[in-house]
């Protein structure tokens, strides 16, 4: 494959929101973002993802677009955009924007258009139907929020369709006149030097176009039949058509958000190698793999364990990688702003929180793919414990309200909500110990967590244990080294069926290295030949093996060079 720019990045993902507040407003912005930029290199970074930052009434913080040309009056102009670029660029580094093709706000003058009359030029920019009676949607489908994926207009009869929050309505991918208006809006960034897009919900671009109901699981109201809306064959085109008209002929990059439903078997439905499609994919079949259907009252996602499964995670490591090594690019990530903080997910958060977060991290990161590392992460950011008035996410909220209907008690609900929630991972940016952890000099929008005078970047900058530096040296690897090995090497995973060890190889023409961790507290013993073999890297400040047999402490993590 020929070799590209992105193959080489390290992704930072910025919620601006919470990351940096420049003017004492409680809400990060953009001039915010620019004054931690040095911190970003400082750690290995030399690409940033940045959430939407469009103008949004920000029911769903910036995802729910009424201006694709404006910025969020919260973040700042479009003059602080432009500066936010040429300061990247001065320091070699790139963007990616966030791109919402699937729906828009119900503010966005599209909307506003359509939903005004029948005959509406714009009308068919959207989904609308006729109910099956004056109070019975279209389908009995559910939408990822909870509750039916239709809601009522109001100036005309018929229903519009959302996936997301009634103020959310889904775009029409049938409609060409409605996907130039996109193609347009995209090349206009590109133009103005944005590098690369993260294609946000593409899996539901296509709807089947029957609208059919799907079946409804017993004691549920609407039908969880997300293969109406989600990894349909017709994206092969939509995405191909994309492709072409706004991304062919340039250098930029793209990955989209491949939600439920897509497994390796659709990999090369998103990404294939090719500039027809996307240049890589995030898969989610990682993310949820410690919760079971469990509780069908609620969306299986909610039924979260907080314990890693290891032999599941190695096989979905795997299998991604059989699935696209060769013939198409992977994506690493553990977080992101709609999961909750890794460390309190898959790792210990509490006496074991800086080795665990390590481990974490040099699992994943030397594996095959580009990294995607999300704001807070590299140092160790944990779950936050609120009250049900204190969330924001309006998630949180319908869940809450359609879970407590379906009869589970408000305290499996809270602590569903306490493990789960998206605002877990959208807490403001630990920055120092000073007042709201110096993200802001006002009152934040979301709180803080109280968690900051122990958990902060000041803290960790200097600190040869911390995990700020344990990030810096992962990272290091993929620059310097072991550059070509990490970026292109071949992986070999050697513990495949073990449920605590995950053991790999990463090899090529002129070297090769060995990661070996335990995922939990309990000590493990494995034995692999390595006699006269280096530690090149490892979680505890004192890494002495008898390299025949290894017994590897709580979370222990350790890189030997073969
Ligand atoms: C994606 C985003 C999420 C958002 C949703 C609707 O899944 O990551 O934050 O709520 O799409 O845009
Ligand atoms: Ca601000």
């Amino acid at each position: 494959m020929k070799k590209k720019w992105w193959h080489e990045a390290v992704v930072y993902e910025i919620y601006p929101r919470s990351f940096k507040d420049s003017n004492a407003d409680g809400i990060g912005d953009i001039k915010g973002l620019i004054s931690k930029l040095d911190y970003l290199k400082e750690l290995g970074i030399n690409t940033i993802w940045v959430c939407p930052f469009y103008d949004s009434p920000m029911h769903d913080n910036g995802y729910d677009v009424s201006n694709f040309f404006e910025i969020a009056g919260d973040y700042g102009t479009l003059d602080d955009m432009k500066c936010l670029i040429k300061e990247l660029d001065r320091r070699d580094m790139k963007i990616i924007a966030d791109l919402v093709l699937n729906h828009t706000s119900d503010e966005h003058s599209w909307f506003v258009e359509s939903r005004s009359s029948l005959d509406n030029p714009k009308r068919d920019y959207y989904i609308w139907k006729d109910g099956k009676g004056d109070d019975t949607p279209p389908t009995n489908w559910e939408g990822f929020f909870g509750g039916p994926t239709w809601v009522k207009g109001k100036t005309t009869n018929q229903w519009y369709m959302k996936l997301f929050t009634d103020k959310m309505p889904d775009l029409n991918w049938e409609s060409q006149a409605m996907k130039n208006e996109l193609y347009e809006m995209i090349k206009w960034w590109i133009d103005l030097g944005v590098d690369g897009f993260r294609v946000d919900a593409v899996a539901h671009l296509g709807k089947h176009q029957e609208f059919n109901d799907g079946e409804v699981h017993e004691g549920n109201k609407y039908s969880r039949a997300y293969h109406n809306y989600s990894t349909l064959p017709v994206l092969d085109k939509y995405i191909r058509e994309l492709c072409k008209e706004a991304f062919h002929g340039t250098d930029v990059m793209t990955v989209g958000e491949a939600g439920s439903g897509a497994s390796v078997r659709d990999a090369h439905l998103y990404s294939d190698g090719t500039d027809d499609k996307f240049s890589m994919l995030f898969t989610f079949d990682h993310c949820w793999m410690d919760s079971d259907s469990g509780d069908h009252r609620v969306p299986g996602k909610w039924n979260t364990r907080n314990e890693m499964k290891v032999k599941r995670f190695q096989d979905v490591c795997k299998s991604w990688y059989d699935g696209m090594y060769g013939t198409a690019w992977n994506t690493l990530y553990w977080s992101n702003h709609d999961q909750p903080r890794v460390v309190s997910h898959y790792g210990n958060d509490g006496e074991y929180r800086v080795v665990s977060a390590k481990m974490l991290a040099t699992t994943l990161y030397l594996l095959w793919g580009t990294p995607y590392i999300y704001n807070g992460e590299e140092i160790g950011m944990t779950n936050i414990e609120m009250g049900l008035e204190e969330y924001d996410d309006p998630e949180v909220f319908t869940f809450h309200k359609e879970a407590i209907e379906a009869g589970v008690p408000e305290e499996t609900v809270m602590h569903m909500i306490k493990n789960v929630a998206r605002d877990n991972a959208r807490t403001p940016m630990q920055w120092n110990d000073s007042p709201n952890a110096g993200f802001t000099k006002g009152k934040p929008w979301l709180k803080v967590n109280d968690n900051y005078k122990e958990i902060n970047v000041e803290s960790q900058l200097e600190d040869p244990h911390s995990i700020f530096t344990h990030y810096k040296k992962v990272l290091n690897f993929r620059h310097n080294k072991y550059k070509d090995l990490i970026v292109y090497g071949k992986v070999n995973f050697l513990t495949i069926g073990d449920e605590s060890v995950m053991a790999y190889t990463r090899e090529d023409d002129h070297k090769k290295i060995m990661v070996i961790s335990n995922f939990f507290e309990k000590e493990q013993t494995r034995s692999f030949d390595l006699v006269g073999k280096n530690v090149i890297l490892s979680n505890y400040n004192d890494s002495k093996f008898d390299l025949t047999s290894i017994t590897l402490r709580a979370y222990e993590s350790i890189v030997i060079e073969l």
